[in-house]
């Protein structure tokens, strides 16, 4: 029998699951999407079963594993950073074993193993399962690597541990890789195929997160809408599916059904919409439940017609309006985020304006701002020059995150005066004070804690606003709770 301990303290949060006949201590840091922070969930669970326990103090940990970004130039130089200063540590502390894990361990492979002399271990995003072993040839001072990627794996039998969790909200990984090929992503070659995970595992997930006290569930994937369960293969292969395989198979508004309709109480976002897989189902399936946050991320990359051809969007600026017009109007509440890329190459100021044009339109809630970072083994860097200079890319980015701050301010200010379900996350940053939680569109409040407590829905009347921050005062329990 293992034992448990259900809340183990690490700093300022909750890590769940810890056992207390591990021996070994697993230092565990992830950059890049939430996917790789729901991944590390993943790898600290198996790797519990192998005897490690997580500590958040690096210096005493027996293996550290780095769960890496590979989507722009700058998240590799991060972790190359990081990886530096393990070896520091490394020196001073030779039993110490470093691994990396995630995007940057499937675009590089085994070259890690000779570039940089310090890692033992590289374990690509489907590989995780093969931990235990790697760990044990690791163990017998062998480098290991497993970079294969799988046409199947969705971790759907892995019981995520819960890492720097408030108790509060969590990830619930629903789909794996990508089909898309936007030609500047690197996502579809370090994650492989699309595929998508077993609902009645999803489903499994969610209620044990509900009987934990967790009131917040973020379903994840590179690309959710387009989910699809038939009873297991990739989307690509949907077409070969049996008959019967097609009549029972699940699409993303019937998870999102499914999961809203098993919790009713429980709060259900998901990251990432595509523009060209998300359907009105989808958005009918939000309106129908009210336990379905009203918040779309949607990527739209440029607003420039010949720029989403090049990127190979498979969208047009006007079909992409349209979406947005049916959004509003089945939730005219909703809020919706961009993620936005300056300098793409060939990008002309015309097609700069068009980007500008598109977000006046739209006045996006929030907005994930970048320069063009040309990937290796991409579409793009293969058969176009990188050629908007540095500075015109910087400037341009600069232009498309002064327009967002504008309309991310004129979106707060909307708020003001109105009463918000919110639920507390924890304390706010700035005061001790103060609860920092979410109303339904994402936008954080914060407002004094008198006798609320974590983890609960609190109506909040809006008095003031930054372009980020909404602040208000509690008037009572929602009727959530
Ligand atoms: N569908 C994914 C997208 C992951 S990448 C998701 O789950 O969000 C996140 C964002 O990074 C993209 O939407 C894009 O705006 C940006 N991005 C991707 N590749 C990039 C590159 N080569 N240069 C700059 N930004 C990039
Ligand atoms: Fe990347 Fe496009 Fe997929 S941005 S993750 S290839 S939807």
């Amino acid at each position: 029998m293992e034992k448990i301990i259900d809340e183990n303290k690490q700093g300022d949060s909750l890590v769940l699951n810890q056992n207390k006949d591990n021996q070994r201590k697993l230092y565990i840091e992830s950059y890049g999407c939430q996917m790789n922070f729901s991944d590390s969930e993943i790898v600290a669970s198996i790797l519990a079963k192998e005897g490690f326990n997580t500590t958040q103090q690096m210096e005493e940990a027996d293996l550290v594993l780095v769960n890496t970004c590979s989507i722009r130039e700058k998240a590799e130089q991060t972790v190359r950073k990081r990886l530096e200063h393990f070896n520091a540590v490394k020196r001073i502390n030779p039993k110490m074993k470093v691994g990396v894990l995630g995007c940057m361990a499937e675009r590089l492979k085994s070259k890690f193993l000779e570039e940089e002399k310090i890692v033992d271990m590289v374990v690509g995003p489907d590989a995780y399962k093969d931990l235990p072993n790697l760990v044990a040839e690791v163990d017998e001072g062998r480098d290991a690597v497993n970079v294969i990627l799988s046409k199947e794996e969705t971790y759907g039998d892995v019981a995520p541990v819960r890492l720097n969790s408030n108790g509060v909200s969590a990830f619930v990984s629903i789909t794996r890789g990508c089909d898309n090929m936007c030609t500047f992503c690197v996502v579809p070659f370090t994650r492989g195929r699309e595929r998508s995970r077993d609902p009645q595992s999803i489903i499994e997930e969610i209620n044990d997160l509900w009987e934990r006290g967790f009131r917040e569930v973020t379903l994840l994937g590179q690309n959710v809408d387009s989910y699809l369960w038939y009873g297991g293969g990739l989307k690509k292969d949907f077409d070969k599916a049996s008959d019967m395989q097609k009549a029972t198979a699940v699409n993303f508004a019937g998870l999102l059904d499914m999961a809203a309709t098993a919790q009713p109480k429980m709060r259900f976002r998901f990251s990432t919409s595509n523009p060209q897989d998300m359907t009105l189902d989808v958005i009918e399936a939000m309106a129908k439940h009210d336990n379905i946050c009203k918040y779309i991320h949607l990527p739209v990359q440029s607003g420039s017609d010949r720029i989403l051809k090049a990127m190979n969007r498979l969208h047009t600026r006007q079909e992409y309006f349209e979406l947005i017009d049916n959004i509003k109007r089945i939730i005219p509440d909703c809020a919706i985020s961009q993620d936005m890329i300056a300098g793409f190459p060939t990008e002309t100021e015309e097609d700069h304006q068009d980007t500008l044009s598109l977000m006046e339109y739209v006045k996006y809630d929030f907005g994930f701002m970048f320069a063009y970072s040309e990937r290796p083994g991409t579409m793009a860097a293969r058969k176009m020059d990188d050629d908007v200079p540095e500075d015109v890319k910087k400037r341009r980015l600069t232009e498309i995150i002064n327009m967002q701050q504008k309309h991310s301010l004129y979106r707060t200010q909307q708020h003001i005066g109105k009463v918000e379900e919110v639920l507390i996350e924890g304390p706010s940053k700035k005061s001790d004070a103060h609860w920092m939680g979410r109303n339904t569109q994402n936008t954080v409040v914060v407002f004094p804690k008198e006798n609320y407590k974590v983890g609960e829905f609190v109506n909040v009347r809006i008095d003031e606003c930054t372009s980020a921050t909404l602040i208000g005062e509690a008037v009572g329990y929602s009727d959530n709770n």
